[in-house]
């Protein structure tokens, strides 16, 4: 049964409402003093000629269903207050589904993670994986067909000068060898070379038209490269437990740029500039949109564009959504302009997804500073920092490595995706990684508790569910309770930390719970449903942790 159904099909006839309209205005109470739930009746003053507080004197003497003791009018509200032994059965053996309506079998394109390959996965690339990849997994909790597409950096004129940087200064085995930073290493000496000789930007240009012409040798080198970078980017999601749906990266729509271009021209929005050619866009107070390079070669915009009818043909979304740092934010408003401008059908369907920096406690990240942090150093430093914190606390534990792994990756997800995407990062390691607080490892700690007192407790009595009545149980219950709202709220925000700081307060009250109150040692008719809230808690904090990506281990 939905609560808050059950009282709004009680008001409605005296509200002369739909059930699902009064529904809407009831509010969760979190303060328990002042009831479950509660309705402000301002919004009736208006159509019943009535003053608030004498319209919540008045719906307070409704006849409601049992589940609901008392109903009781403050000043302008009706608060309702549950029989807390009914609310608690209702929450345990009739959970509410956490699939919506509002996003049930709708198709969700998320563009997430899309690294430049020949260059290291860094932190800034961490948070579009990371958020992305906690959106895809929400989306799909609510229901919603979600399509995660890795739109890797693998087309463009850099790519003709990383040919041209390997012929003159690497080797097939040094590249086998280095990866990567073997790939990094030539661009940077392409362009030191670049600079004393500028004709090599021609013969890196004509690599790149050879490319997109399908030139063998052209088309062999940059395959290389770029699987090789796939293959290093693969062992980090592999780490962060991402996978795609589809890895289709800007040389996807090499073939299917040319009828972008001829879509513009025929719309008549293409015009020429300073030889290239761009959609002008000052109507709308921003710079032209580049489309074509003067060379004839396509451009970033270009790309998205026609990755957007793609998408949409292929998929037929509903919604498409960017997941990239807020300094993109042009990009995405100037070619989602020249989507509508070219048809106004669908533009409204693409969203950008932004988030902040992410920066170290001693500052930001710059190359210029040498402070430019690899993914994978990140990662492993955490390792190595659970590793010494669970050699320290539980020396005996079995899998050291592998509660390790868990730890320290799922601290830096858990530390990623605990504020407002938009508010900048910061990787203070000591912080993220500790056992107290609002951490990652804080959430698989109680976790781990939560699933050892159930491990221990053996074959139960009946469960008798008055015993959840006293404040410490019920602040527990009430809370889990909320957890599909929680994940419902986080969808229609794209906003991850909402399920983070859910799990923070529910391990908080459950912790409290924890240490006031007796679970195994208490009394037969109440061990029972004291076992069923603490198996609750480890279901709900291990269904949260998965969906934002953070795993749990039973014990550490
Ligand atoms: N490769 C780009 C970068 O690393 C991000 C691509 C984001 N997705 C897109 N469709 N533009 O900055």
């Amino acid at each position: 049964m939905d609560i808050i159904q059950a009282i709004a099909g009680a008001l409605a006839p005296a509200l002369s409402m739909t059930a699902e309209d009064a529904a809407a205005l009831i509010e969760f109470q979190p303060d328990s003093s002042r009831g479950d739930y509660s309705l402000p009746c301002f919004k009736f003053a208006k159509v019943l000629r009535k003053s608030p507080p004498m319209i919540a004197k008045d719906l307070a003497e409704e006849t409601f269903p049992p589940i609901i003791a008392r109903a009781e009018a403050v000043g302008p509200y009706v608060n309702f207050f549950t029989d807390r032994a009914a609310f608690a059965r209702e929450t345990f053996e009739n959970p509410p589904t956490l699939v919506s309506d509002a996003f049930a079998g709708k198709t969700i394109v998320i563009d997430y993670s899309s690294p430049n390959i020949a260059k290291n996965f860094h932190v800034g690339h961490l948070r579009s994986t990371v958020i992305g990849g906690a959106l895809t997994r929400i989306f799909r909790a609510v229901g919603a067909n979600v399509v995660g597409v890795n739109h890797l950096g693998d087309w463009g004129t850099q790519f003709g000068k990383l040919i041209v940087g390997y012929l003159s200064h690497s080797s097939e085995k040094a590249v086998e060898r280095g990866g990567i930073s073997e790939l990094q290493r030539v661009y940077v000496q392409y362009h030191e070379d670049a600079e004393k000789d500028p004709s090599l930007d021609d013969t890196a240009r004509a690599w790149f038209i050879r490319l997109q012409n399908g030139d063998p040798e052209a088309v062999r080198l940059w395959s290389w490269f770029r699987e090789l970078s796939l293959r290093e980017f693969e062992m980090i999601y592999e780490r962060l437990g991402v996978t795609f749906d589809a890895v289709t990266g800007e040389s996807f729509y090499n073939d299917k740029m040319s009828a972008v271009v001829d879509e513009l021209r025929a719309k008549n929005l293409l015009t020429e500039s300073d030889g290239a050619m761009v959609v002008r866009l000052e109507d709308y107070g921003m710079p032209p949109c580049l489309i074509l390079r003067g060379d004839g070669g396509t451009l970033y915009p270009t790309r998205d564009i026609a990755a957007a009818q793609y998408r949409r043909t292929v998929y037929g979304f509903d919604k498409c959504l960017y997941v990239t740092a807020l300094d993109q934010t042009l990009h995405f408003a100037q070619w989602f302009k020249v989507a509508e401008l070219m048809d106004d059908s669908y533009a409204d369907k693409l969203a950008h997804i932004p988030f902040g920096l992410v920066s170290l406690p001693e500052g930001s990240l710059s190359t210029r500073k040498g402070r430019v942090v690899m993914m994978e150093d990140l990662l492993n430093e955490a390792v190595r920092a659970a590793r010494s914190i669970i050699d320290e606390r539980s020396p005996n534990l079995a899998d050291k490595d592998a509660v390790a792994e868990k730890i320290g990756v799922g601290a830096v997800i858990f530390n990623d995706l605990y504020n407002n995407r938009i508010k900048d990062v910061v990787f203070s390691l000591e912080r993220m990684i500790s056992f107290e607080g609002e951490t990652g490892p804080y959430l698989q700690y109680t976790y781990a508790r939560a699933s050892s007192v159930t491990r221990k407790a053996g074959v139960t009595g009946e469960t008798n569910y008055s015993a959840l009545s006293e404040p410490l149980s019920f602040d527990v219950v009430k809370l889990l309770s909320r957890f599909p709202n929680a994940v419902a709220e986080a969808a229609e925000k794209y906003e991850p930390y909402i399920i983070s700081r859910y799990l923070i307060k529910l391990a908080q009250v459950f912790n409290r719970f924890y240490h006031e109150i007796r679970i195994l040692s208490a009394s037969e008719s109440e061990r029972p449903a004291r076992l069923a809230l603490a198996a609750a808690v480890k279901n709900v904090i291990g269904d949260g942790l998965r969906i934002i990506g953070v795993s749990v281990v039973d014990e550490m």
